[in-house]
């Protein structure tokens, strides 16, 4: 698995008011946004093309377009949600699904609750979009539900990554075939005994949206 960690003093920036604990939910959104967008431009460096012939007014030339089939952008419900809007943004003609993921909060064990994928993945190209990577659980059972369907190319975006959650998927990811990417705002030092990413943001889906039920 290739690891990115883009080195640019506007996600440092934008990540330091997301953590505050200070920034209300608005803000918390609208930051979660601008940072999707410009960890966007880094993630889809390698986003399928084809060449696609143009004329300007001056003349004839070769440009290049999105591949078919298009990109599948998968958020992991709840506050992958919260990074949809700066993705699309960017690739306004991607496909988007959907994964529903809770991790068990004394086990620290991912459960998925919902799938709105198509059944066939063959051949797809995915971005997974989650603001946290932990433990690593919910991503690396993200991935490989994506794998299994066919996917052959995956590219997880993440706001803030623990070491222990990286290294998780590392192994648990070892034996998959397609390319992995990670593409990552910040690694942070650690996991802490309740399994929260120190020193991180808190709880990401609540920051969003407000107190679970
Ligand atoms: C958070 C986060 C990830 C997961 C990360 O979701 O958005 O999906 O925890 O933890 P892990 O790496 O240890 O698996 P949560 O389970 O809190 O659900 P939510 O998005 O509905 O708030
Ligand atoms: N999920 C979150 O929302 N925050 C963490 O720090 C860990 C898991």
């Amino acid at each position: 698995m290739r690891v990115i960690n883009p080195d640019h003093r506007l996600i440092a920036h934008k990540l330091t008011y997301l953590r505050d604990k200070r920034t209300d939910s608005p803000t918390f959104r609208r930051l979660a946004e601008e940072l999707m967008t410009l960890l966007a431009y880094e993630a889809t460096r390698e986003v399928r093309i084809e060449p696609f012939e143009i004329e300007t007014p001056v003349g004839p030339t070769t440009g290049i377009k999105l591949s078919n089939p298009k990109p599948l952008i998968v958020p992991i419900l709840r506050a992958g949600l919260g990074m949809l809007e700066g993705m699309v943004r960017l690739l306004p003609s991607a496909e988007v699904g959907f994964l529903g993921m809770q991790r068990d909060e004394e086990t620290l064990e991912a459960i998925t609750y919902a799938n709105r994928l198509p059944d066939d993945l063959s051949g797809r190209q995915v971005y997974v979009l989650d603001p946290m990577l932990a433990t690593g659980g919910s991503m690396a059972d993200a991935i490989k539900f994506l794998v299994d369907r066919g996917a052959n190319d995956i590219t997880a975006v993440t706001l803030l990554s623990a070491p222990e959650g990286i290294a998780h998927l590392q192994a648990a990811l070892a034996d998959v075939a397609p390319p992995i990417t990670l593409v990552t705002g910040a690694i942070d030092e650690r996991l802490n005994e309740n399994g929260y990413i120190v020193p991180g943001l808190g709880d990401a889906g609540d920051r969003l949206y407000g107190l679970a039920q």
